[in-house]
């Protein structure tokens, strides 16, 4: 989003500009935050999702949840399971956040988080039932590609916080960038692609439903991690 149209979505969701320090600079990466609301910022242990949710039931998370519509939808259809929403934009977790609120889901929370160093540091193995990544930022340029999401410990780290069986679904516009996290996934042995998990289902996120409209190619999979990995 841009810097307007943050506002005019901070606006209608009744939300006031956030203090400066937490506005993203053009240019400037934003803060590799890893801690969740209530936690001091250098909590390191991993997350007690127990305490976090204030019950206990399975923990979905999604990284690059935007503007909340997908986690919104699953918490309102699925309410035995607790979700997370990692997004790196401090507004855009605000607005998502508000979204919920308005929805009165209390089994769904955004916070505003490195989705990669979360993940790598804070979710303890085996603790999450899935993990959702759609439309991650392909950075597509050589000189930043370090700067995607799929990076090599990333894929080992997201294969291990999955219970035996859980999912991680992945879905981009961006073809090559998906070619490259299906040869990770593929290769990384906790993991198993989902047979047929290419077509047949769709994300709905907010980015999805724009790019159908427009017709753009888009690319889907899923993987579950291997029992007994
Ligand atoms: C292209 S948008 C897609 C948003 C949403 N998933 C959708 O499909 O509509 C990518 C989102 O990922 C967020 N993002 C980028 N890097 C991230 C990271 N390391 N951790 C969490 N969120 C991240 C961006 O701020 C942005 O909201």
């Amino acid at each position: 989003m841009s810097r307007p149209a943050v506002r005019r979505a901070l606006k209608r969701a009744g939300l006031s500009p956030a203090p400066k320090e937490f506005v993203t600079t053009p240019g400037i990466p934003p803060p590799r935050r890893t801690f969740l609301p209530g936690e001091a910022p250098g909590a390191s242990t991993p997350v007690d999702w127990p305490s976090f949710f204030g019950r206990v039931a399975p923990v979905e998370i999604e990284i690059g949840s935007g503007r909340g519509r997908f986690l919104t939808d699953e918490a309102a259809a699925r309410p035995a399971t607790n979700f997370l929403g990692a997004e790196i934009e401090f507004e855009y977790a605000r607005i998502a956040q508000a979204r919920a609120d308005r929805m009165t889901l209390t089994n769904v929370r955004f916070a505003p988080l490195d989705g990669r160093g979360f993940v790598l540091d804070r979710v303890s193995p085996g603790s999450l039932a899935a993990l959702h990544v759609f439309f991650p930022d392909p950075w597509p340029k050589a000189r930043h590609a370090k700067r995607r999401l799929f990076s090599p410990g990333f894929v080992k780290a997201a294969a291990l916080a999955l219970v035996p069986d859980g999912r991680l679904r992945v879905a981009t516009d961006n073809l090559p960038y998906f070619e490259s996290i299906r040869e990770a996934l593929d290769a990384e042995p906790a993991l198993e692609r989902v047979p047929g998990s290419e077509a047949g289902w769709s994300s709905g996120t907010d980015y999805e439903r724009k790019y159908e409209k427009e017709g753009r190619p888009m690319a889907r999979g899923i993987w579950r991690r291997r029992p007994g990995s």
